[in-house]
Formats: structure tokens, sequence, C-alpha cells
């Protein structure tokens, strides 16, 4: 036996491998320790080269049990470094694992503006009744459709500098909604059944005025119509959107463009009256400047106060909360819950 063979003692020689597979905390670890075995300057590769120091019997022998350590050293280190591989993959399962059982975030799902719902259902009572709703309605107007063409003399108080917001000496944010009244007389055929709904803008603000608020203007322009019809509406339109038996009284009012003008009110919880609109047969001035025969045809109007009416249905003293976009006010109008 050469001392080749002797010096190599088999069993020695795995426990070592094995004590230092055992140490081994990284893949990287696993490569040294594959180096150290089996790469080129490795203590395989040097026994091996050493064997041919052997009888040629011997060296066959040598030969084949270096071998067998070598296979074997092989699979283990394989089988080493798919156990790293997976602890790998398992440690990003476990970085990225979805707990289906933790409770899931609610989509936020908002809900319309009080004010916006309002608009709608009005919207829908009036159609019911055979109004059409015009959605283009003007907000940046001139002083013309305004106030001249319906009627408001030069030196009339509406006109005062101090509550329209005047871009120029002509051009003003609309006071009124009745200003579409003179837009579709100009381009509609008689007659007419219009609803406009929309925002309207005076230098007010207080508890009960915004600089900002919406009207909805109603225009009926036929033969035959007269203050009676103008009741039987606006009457009917309370009943349905009241719900209720409401109480309402026409107060005779003035406004320059309708002659037989009314304010109606509407009696509150505690028994006093509040204003929600204002109303009448349109001024015959009006209707001969788009040369309407006024022997035949009249007109009635009216226009609503939406953010008046709301307040009353909701019993809301302040109007201004509409517009301070508090998520706990607004959440209180989720649809489907319209009457208070
Ligand atoms: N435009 C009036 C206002 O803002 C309301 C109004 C009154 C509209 C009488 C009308 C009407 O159409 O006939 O105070």
């Amino acid at each position: 036996m050469s001392k080749l063979s002797i010096m190599f003692n088999e069993i020695q020689f795995l426990k070592d491998f094995h004590i230092q597979l055992n140490n081994i905390r990284v893949e990287k670890e696993l490569e040294d320790l594959r180096i150290k075995y089996l790469g080129k300057k490795g203590l395989i590769t040097a026994y091996i080269h050493n064997s041919r120091m052997l009888e040629l019997d011997e060296r066959k022998n040598f030969c084949r049990k270096i071998n067998k350590i070598k296979k074997e050293i092989m699979l283990i280190l394989n089988e080493k470094k798919i156990y790293f591989q997976n602890k790998y993959i398992q440690k990003n399962i476990d970085l990225q694992k979805i707990d289906i059982s933790l409770p899931g975030s609610r989509n936020k799902i908002g809900c319309m503006h009080p004010i916006t719902t309002t608009i709608y259902y009005i919207e829908s009572i009036f159609t019911q009744l055979g109004f059409e709703i015009i959605t283009d309605s003007l907000e940046i107007e001139n002083e013309y459709y305004n106030f001249s063409a319906l009627n408001i003399p030069i030196f009339h108080p509406a006109r005062d500098r101090k509550d329209t917001f005047w871009f120029n000496s002509n051009i003003l944010l609309r006071t009124q909604t009745s200003n579409m009244q003179i837009h579709v007389i100009e381009k509609r055929n008689l007659p007419i059944k219009i609803i406009v709904p929309g925002k309207v803008y005076r230098k007010d603000y207080d508890q009960t005025h915004s600089p900002m608020f919406h009207q909805i203007e109603g225009l009926i322009i036929d033969q035959n119509i007269n203050f009676a019809n103008l009741k039987w509406i606006i009457s009917n339109f309370l009943k349905i959107f009241f719900n209720e038996y409401v109480k309402i009284r026409f107060r005779s009012s003035y406004f320059p463009f309708t002659v037989l003008s009314a304010e109606v009110d509407i009696m509150r919880d505690d028994n006093t009256w509040l204003e929600i609109l204002g109303c009448g047969m349109v001024h015959p001035n009006i209707l001969q400047r788009f040369d309407i025969d006024t022997t035949k045809y009249s007109g009635i109007a009216f226009g609503i106060g939406v953010e008046r009416i709301l307040m009353l249905n909701y019993r809301i003293n302040d109007l201004r909360t509409f517009t301070r976009n508090d998520l706990r006010f607004l959440k209180q109008f989720k649809q489907g819950r319209y009457f208070a």
C-alpha cells in the first residue's frame, strides 16, 4: 500500500466535509466549499492528480474510491444548493403573502351633493308636468339679458353695483336665472314650456344668503295661459315636493318682469312664513319686444330658490353649510334618503 492511499481516510474525509457543510449559512459559502473540494485546485482534484504516483492496480482502486466520493460530494452540494434556492423562494413568497383573512379596505362611495339631488328631484316633478329642462344655462351674462330685456329699468336698485358682481360696465355674473327667459324666447318658437336650473350670484353673505346659490326658472308662453294655471302648477309642485300637506300662501308682490306678481311663502315648523319663490304673469313689454302677439299669447314665470326649500326640508338653519364641504354634513345626504 502506498503512502497516499494510507493517508487517505475516506470516512474522515467525508466527516470533515460534512462539518464544513453544516456550518454554511449562505449560498455564497456553499460555492466556496465547492471550489475547495471540486475546483481546479481543489482537494479531490489534488488527490486524483497525485494518484499518478501509485502503482497501476492501486491507482485504479484509489481513483474508483475518490470518484465515488466526488460524486457523493457533488450530489450533496447540489442538494444543499437546491435547499438554499428553495429557502430564497419561500422567503419571497412569505414577504408577498396576502393574508386573505384580513378585513378588506372598503371603496368609499361618495354621494351626490344635496343641492344636486334636490335639483334632480325638482326637475323630475316638472318633467312629469310636461316641462322641458334647459341645461345650457349662461352664468356670465351681459347687462341686457340680466336686466334691460327683463324690463328692469336703469335706476332699479337690483342693478346696484354693491349687489351685483360686475366684470365691467356690461358683463356680470347673473343675479337670477330669469336671464334664460330672454334667451329661450329669442331662440324658440311658441309655445314654450321650460325650466332652467342654475347658479346665480349676489354680493350677500350671512346665514340665509350666500354669494352663489341656485334657482330654477320656469316659463310657459302659450295661448290661454293665466294666473290660475300658475297657481295650480306651483301648488301641485310644492305638494309633490314636500310629499305632505304643506301650508303655502301667495303673497302679492312686485317684479319688473311680471304683472300680477306674487311671492310664495311656506309655513315653517314654528308657524312663521319663509319665502321660497317669486312668480307672476310675464310682463307684456317683454313679449312685445320679441313680436309676440299679446292679444293671443300670455306667459307665466317663476323662480324657485333651491337652497331655500332644501333648508326647509332638512331643517337646516345656515345656508353656508352647503358650500363648506364638511363631510360630516354631506354624508347625511346619502342617496335614497331624500326626505328628512
Ligand atoms: N328672478 C327673481 C329673483 O331672483 C325670481 C322670480 C320672480 C323669477 C318672478 C320669475 C318670476 O320668473 O316671474 O328674485
